[in-house]
C-alpha cells in the first residue's frame, strides 16, 4: 500500500482526484468504482471543477457505485442514487446509460445482484475504484464478520453503520437494515483502489486497516492484499499510524 498522507482533506482529495483524472485522460473509456458518504465529497467536487474549467470528459467514463439501501426508491433523498445525481452526475457529462447502482428496489434481489456482477464483468472490469473507510471496518457495506471473498450481495447493516448513517435521516429509525453491496471479492478485482480516510474520527481503524493484521474483523484490512491501493488521508486521519515517518519519506523520494 501506498499512503499518501497530506495536510487537508481538501488537499488529499484533490490529489486522488488528479490521479483519477490523469487516468481519465490516457483511457477515456475508464470504468470507475464509486463510494457515497461524507469522504469522497471532495474529490466529486475537484472532479466537477476538472470537468467545468479543464474539460475533463467524462462522455465515454462506466461507473459502478458500491452499494445502496434496500428498500429507497431512486428519488428517496437518502438513497445512493439520489446521492449520486445530487453530488457528482448532474454536474458532468456521463451518460445516463453508463451509470450504475445497485437497485434496492428490484423485486429479485438474488438476481438483482448477480446482473450487477455481470454488468462489471461486461464493462470489463473496474479500472479505479474509490473507497471511503467506516468506522467499523467496512468497506461498501461489507460488515466485520463477512466472507473476504464475497460477490454483490444483500448484507444487513450493523448497528454502529445504522448509527453513523442516522445523520443523514430525519428519524435514526428510517436508516434500512439491508443494503446491496459489492463484495470484498468484487472489489479486489479492481485495477487500482483508492482508499480515503479524513478525520481524527477515522485515525484508529485505518491504522487498523493499514498496518494491523488481515481480518474479517476489520474488512478494510484485506486491501493489503490488493497488489495497487493507494491511501490518500489527512493528518488527524493519520494519528494513529505507527509508520508515519516511512509513509513520508517514501513520499518525498517518489516526488523527486
Ligand atoms: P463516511 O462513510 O464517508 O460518511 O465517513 C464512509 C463509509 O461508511 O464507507
Amino acid at each position: 500500500m501506498e499512503v499518501m498522507i497530506q495536510d487537508t482533506a481538501e488537499t488529499a482529495s484533490r490529489t486522488a482526484a488528479a490521479l483519477a483524472a490523469e487516468e481519465i485522460r490516457d483511457h477515456p473509456d475508464t470504468v470507475l468504482g464509486l463510494a457515497t458518504g461524507s469522504t469522497p465529497l471532495g474529490l466529486y467536487r475537484e472532479w466537477i471543477r476538472l470537468h467545468s474549467d479543464e474539460g475533463l470528459d467524462f462522455g465515454r467514463v462506466t461507473s459502478f457505485n458500491l452499494d445502496e439501501y434496500v428498500g429507497l426508491p431512486a428519488d428517496h433523498p437518502c438513497s445512493y442514487r439520489y446521492f449520486m445525481q445530487e453530488q457528482l452526475f448532474n454536474h458532468i457529462n456521463i451518460r445516463p446509460d453508463r451509470v450504475h447502482i445497485p437497485n434496492g428496489t428490484a423485486g429479485d434481489l438474488a438476481a438483482e445482484c448477480a446482473a450487477y456482477e455481470q454488468a462489471i464483468r461486461d464493462a470489463g472490469g473496474i479500472d479505479v475504484q474509490v473507497l471511503g473507510i467506516g468506522s467499523d471496518g467496512h468497506i461498501g457495506f461489507n460488515e466485520p464478520g463477512g466472507s473476504l471473498a464475497s460477490r454483490t450481495r444483500r448484507e444487513i447493516l450493523t448497528a454502529q453503520t445504522r448509527r453513523d448513517n442516522a445523520r443523514f435521516f430525519d428519524n435514526p429509525e428510517d436508516v434500512p437494515l439491508y443494503s446491496l453491496t459489492m463484495g470484498i471479492g468484487t472489489i479486489l478485482e479492481s485495477r487500482r483502489i483508492l482508499l480515503l480516510a479524513f478525520g481524527e474520527h477515522k485515525a484508529d481503524i485505518l491504522a487498523k486497516a493499514v498496518e494491523g493484521p488481515v481480518t474479517a474483523s476489520v474488512p478494510a484490512s484485506v486491501l493489503q492484499m490488493h497488489p495497487h491501493v493507494t491511501v490518500f488521508v489527512d493528518e488527524p486521519g493519520a494519528a494513529s499510524l505507527a509508520r508515519v515517518d516511512h509513509y513520508k519519506w517514501v513520499m518525498r523520494h517518489s516526488l523527486e
